[in-house]
């Protein structure tokens, strides 16, 4: 099981991976929720793009989902609106489906605990969506594995996942993170739509949930995150043997090793990898 979690802005990320290299991607990205407010989640940028802008930049990460994934992989997309954006999710699905990639399915993660929003008139949300998106009919799915069962209080798998997240402040500290999903979640949707040793891709890492749960299941885990600090926490919470420091996983571009190796010939022994990697990061 091999892990890389890196930190750099997902799109630049993933042009780094190659043609059908990963069985799955799954993440929960910024859903936009400091539109219409003046809160701010995160700490380098302001989850506030206008709606367009929105639904093209999250058109152009699946664009490169459906580059990068397997035929037979999946993508779990986990998604909630804000009181500003209720319609969103809906013409979210419709523009995503542009990038080539289906909607094949529609989980409801009931979280068990809201937000109250006193001065809206919406109600408190205590679910969020998870919609599974696939390249063709014949997407790998195991519903048959009796593990699985144990995250569906004993029966067979359905659409409906309960699984209750920790909001107390013990919690908040121990993860360094403001917008997490419990290891519950993507340890159940891994395991239902990919097989052991499958190579996993998180995109919005955050505090490394995703590659906790790969750590939990056996799979192997790529992860970004835009925050260094949240980098440096995944890092520091996951098994330190199965994590790799910018080292390259199965799924690494040819092309890019072969530069990184001309510029190490080239000024034989001036630079290290890192260097060259900068160089090369410079030039793209
Ligand atoms: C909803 S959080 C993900 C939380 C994660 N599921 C967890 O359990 O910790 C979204 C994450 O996306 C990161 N992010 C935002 N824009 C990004 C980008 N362009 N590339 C990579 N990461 C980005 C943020 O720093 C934030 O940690």
């Amino acid at each position: 099981m091999k892990i890389q979690v890196t930190c750099c802005d997902c799109l630049k990320g993933m042009k780094k991976l190659k043609n059908e290299s990963v069985d799955m991607i799954i993440s929960s990205p910024p859903y936009n929720r400091s539109i219409g407010g003046s809160w701010k989640l995160y700490q380098s940028y302001d989850d506030n793009l206008s709606i367009d802008e929105y639904l093209d930049w999250s058109l152009n990460l699946f664009k490169e989902f459906n580059r990068i994934l397997k035929k037979d992989g999946v993508v779990c997309w986990n998604f909630n609106y804000s009181m500003y954006t209720v319609d969103l999710p809906y013409r979210l699905i419709l523009k995503l489906q542009e990038s080539g990639l289906k909607l094949y399915d529609t989980i409801c993660w009931n979280k068990g605990t809201g937000v109250l929003h006193p001065t809206s008139r919406c109600l408190s949300r205590l679910w969020e969506f998870v919609w599974v998106f696939a390249k063709q009919d014949e997407y790998y799915i195991n519903k048959r594995d009796k593990s699985i069962y144990k995250y569906f209080q004993g029966n067979f798998p359905t659409n409906l996942l309960n699984i209750t997240i920790r909001t107390d402040g013990q919690y908040r500290n121990e993860i360094h993170h403001t917008a997490t999903f419990p290891v519950k979640l993507p340890e159940v949707l891994i395991k239902l739509y990919t097989k052991e040793e499958a190579t996993i891709l998180d995109p919005f890492m955050g505090s490394g949930t995703t590659a906790r749960a790969c750590q939990n299941i056996n799979r192997n885990c790529i992860g970004f995150d835009i925050e260094s600090d949240y980098v440096e926490y995944t890092k520091k919470s996951l098994n330190q043997k199965n994590l790799l420091n910018d080292q390259v996983v199965l799924v690494i571009d040819e092309e890019r090793e072969n530069k990184i190796k001309e510029l190490l010939t080239k000024y034989d022994g001036m630079i290290d990898r890192q260097g060259a990697i900068k160089m090369l990061e410079a030039k793209e």
